[in-house]
């Protein structure tokens, strides 16, 4: 992943270049030409839709309420961090979003306009009541809650960021899965037309996601529909996308069109991407360090220095039991 950041006195983004960059000649060169035909119809666009400085505030999301009496519980749950928030400036212009661009301070600009109207997720799989909801049947299924969450990314910058959003448990009761379900795959739209990104090789289309079925089922799982109380913009995976706390942000997925119960562990995007490098847990683990740099520290978005990473991000006491018996460096 691309990130522009000192660390330890290194340029990280040097380091952190995908190695599908690296692509042999064949396929550069046709990555290459693809590519410059979306950058030439990108630019004709842009000639015309200066980028916006600050990104328009979103439609309001009705009837968010709090899964717990007072703030206390809140935090007690883990449903709120005290930590200050990270400006909504912040967290709807810098992204990642690679179906529209690798450059993350320009996910915003690309993802302008994309038109959400009519989106369903079709959940199917090992089911006993396989469904497509629309996201009025999905906002049925519970009250939209706010979540004051960590989000640490794998590339190690972190914000906090106050979701909207249903627990995945809700739907995944309404689904009911199968006694021999374990997993749960998840995917996002593929669209290259309204997804510029995705004429790219840069990952293997669509992005794909996974969770064991007991962290999916986790109540600090979250399907969020929303962020500092607005609908999701484009660029946040609009208008249904996962967040996973103690995890990596890479596992929260954008943009989901499927939702699939399996028996088998299914694959992930940045773990087919590589292996060694990203596993299909992605637990946020200061003592495992990605190959190519450490992860025991972070940087907050809009704060000098950098913090100390902690253990699943924070949320141990809530998630730790997941992992009981299991070595952490090899499920990594
Ligand atoms: N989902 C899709 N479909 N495509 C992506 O490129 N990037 C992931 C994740 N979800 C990504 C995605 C990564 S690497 C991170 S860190 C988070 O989204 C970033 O979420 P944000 O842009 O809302 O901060």
């Amino acid at each position: 992943m691309n990130t522009k950041m000192e660390f330890s006195g290194r340029d990280i983004e040097a380091e952190v270049t995908p190695q599908s960059l690296y692509l042999n000649r064949r396929t550069w060169l046709k990555t290459a030409v693809t590519a410059g035909s979306v950058m030439a119809t990108y630019g004709v666009y842009r000639a015309f839709n200066p980028i916006p400085k600050v990104v328009k505030a979103g439609r309001r999301l009705d009837g968010v309420e709090h899964a717990a009496v007072n703030e206390a519980d809140l935090v007690a749950k883990g449903y709120l961090v005290e930590d200050d928030l990270t400006p909504r400036q912040d967290i709807v212009t810098y992204n990642n979003f690679y179906e529209f661009t690798t450059n993350k301070t320009a996910v915003a600009a690309m993802a302008e306009g994309f038109d959400t109207t009519g989106w369903s997720i079709t959940v199917d799989g090992l089911v006993e009541s396989p469904q497509t909801l629309s996201m009025d049947d999905l906002r049925q299924l519970a009250p939209l809650e706010e979540r004051i969450y960590r989000m640490r990314c794998v590339e190690a910058w972190s914000m906090v960021i106050p979701w909207n959003g249903i627990p995945l448990a809700a739907l995944l009761d309404v689904v009911r899965p199968m006694p021999i379900a374990k997993y749960v795959a998840f995917q996002t739209l593929y669209d290259p037309l309204r997804m510029p990104g995705q004429n790219t090789r840069v990952l293997d289309w669509p992005y794909v996601e996974g969770l064991r079925l007991d962290e999916a089922q986790n109540p600090l799982t979250l399907l969020a529909m929303g962020l500092y109380g607005e609908e999701l913009p484009p660029q946040d995976g609009a208008p249904v996308r996962l967040v996973i706390p103690w995890k990596y942000g890479f596992k929260g997925i954008k943009s989901i069109v499927r939702i699939t119960v399996t028996a088998e562990q299914p694959p992930t995007s940045w773990n087919r991407y590589s292996e060694y490098e990203y596993g299909f847990y992605a637990n946020v683990n200061p003592e495992v360090p990605h190959p190519r740099w450490s992860q025991a520290t972070e940087q907050r978005i809009g704060e000098s220095g950098r913090r100390r990473t902690l253990m699943f991000n924070g949320y141990e006491s809530h998630v730790a039991a997941l992992y009981d018996g299991e070595d952490l460096s090899i499920n990594f």
